[in-house]
């Protein structure tokens, strides 16, 4: 197993390290930038049955959870299909009503997880097609799906925080929103086309962010790793990445942390807020960039140090937080797959401080296969 992690300490480190390959995989063969088509052949629904949808369930655990936040986001804009986010375990026993035109979506790495897969089976005696976004090939996900599995083709992840499986599925719920928009109309090919360059510039950006951010997150933790509590906040598409980053730090170094909605802040968490408590903002420039600046004002104003997770160049932040991560601008809702890049290495670096099992967390598993 020692050789499999190649020269890296910990199959995390390697996993992170990974993500412009899997992100270039995840694309590979589905997109015609000249053309500004998407392909997903894997799937078996066609443009009629995805015409019909009118409501599609994301449904997921853990880190998949996130990228089913993420996942409503771009369906929503691309395709204006309206998506409702579920966690599995709840989802299976809420007697969910789905409708006769609504679609399952299961986000899932492993393929295994035995809530996952019962949120599927409760679709299937509703007459609801699944669809799931899975990295395991031939998982038990992927084969029940009966719209087909859209696979991930991320490799394995053997670390038990998943980071690649999280940043390809956020690619791949960008490529099934593209052609759900596409296949419903409401996506022409020149709009489309933006999309497909953007992501074919993604790996590249993924590459720059580890190397730029690699330093100042072991400065970072170097500072940090003594702290009890985290929060995590951020706004819109980087709402799911600031629970995403405070579940990461949470699963492998065992600190306390929350995230949080920017703008629900006042409404508890800034009582928290003292000297002690490191504040995560993850603040690139976008629509609701402003309103996050003014958040960052907030924390300050009580005695919390900030750090900013920003657009490069943006000195404005610069002077406001007390340290910052810059990453390089992508459209908006492929900007969390850059600002999560940060949050992973800064975990990583975290606990490997202090001196936790990062690959083997405490009381966690890679897949959760009984209830
Ligand atoms: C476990 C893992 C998480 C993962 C979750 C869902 O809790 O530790 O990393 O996000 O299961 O797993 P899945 O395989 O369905 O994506």
């Amino acid at each position: 197993v020692a050789a499999a992690k190649g020269d890296f300490k910990h199959f995390m480190q390697k996993e992170i390290a990974e993500q412009p390959r899997a992100l270039t995989d995840v694309l590979r063969g589905r997109i015609d930038q000249e053309a500004g088509q998407v392909f997903l052949d894997d799937l078996k629904l066609d443009t009629n049955a995805l015409r019909r949808i009118d409501r599609i369930y994301a449904t997921a655990c853990g880190t998949a959870w996130h990228a089913g936040l993420m996942a409503k986001f771009m369906i929503e804009h691309f395709a204006r299909v309206r998506v409702e986010v579920d966690y599995a375990s709840e989802f299976r026993y809420r007697e969910p009503v789905l409708g006769a035109d609504a679609l399952l979506l299961a986000i899932t790495q492993s393929g295994e997880t035995v809530d996952t897969l019962a949120a599927m089976e409760e679709a299937r005696t509703q007459g609801v097609p699944s669809i799931a976004l899975v990295n395991a090939i031939g998982s038990q996900a992927a084969r029940v799906a009966d719209g087909g599995p859209l696979y991930l083709h991320a490799g394995p992840e053997i670390g038990v925080a998943s980071t690649k499986a999280f940043t390809s599925m956020l690619a791949a719920s960008y490529l099934f929103a593209l052609y759900l928009g596409q296949a419903r109309g409401t996506l022409t090919p020149n709009q489309i086309r933006p999309h497909l360059q953007a992501l074919i510039e993604l790996p590249g950006k993924v590459a720059q962010v580890l190397e730029s951010a690699a330093p100042i997150c072991v400065q970072l933790a170097d500072r940090f790793h003594h702290a009890t509590n985290a929060l995590f906040l951020g706004r819109q598409a980087n709402y799911p990445i600031a629970l995403e980053g405070a579940l990461k730090l949470k699963e492998i170094s065992y600190i306390h942390a929350e995230g949080y909605p920017a703008g629900e802040m006042k409404h508890g968490p800034v009582a928290l807020i003292d000297e002690h408590m490191p504040v995560i903002c993850i603040a690139p420039r976008d629509g609701i960039y402003e309103k996050m600046l003014s958040n960052i004002e907030q924390v300050k104003a009580r005695g919390g140090e900030v750090i900013a997770i920003g657009s490069q160049g943006d000195d404005l932040l610069a002077a406001k937080a007390s340290h910052v991560i810059t990453v390089p601008s992508t459209l908006p809702l492929l900007q969390p797959i850059l600002t999560v890049i940060p949050l992973q290495l800064l975990a990583y670096e975290v606990a490997v401080r202090r001196g936790c099992d990062v690959d083997q967390p405490r009381n966690l598993a890679k897949s959760v296969t009984v209830e």
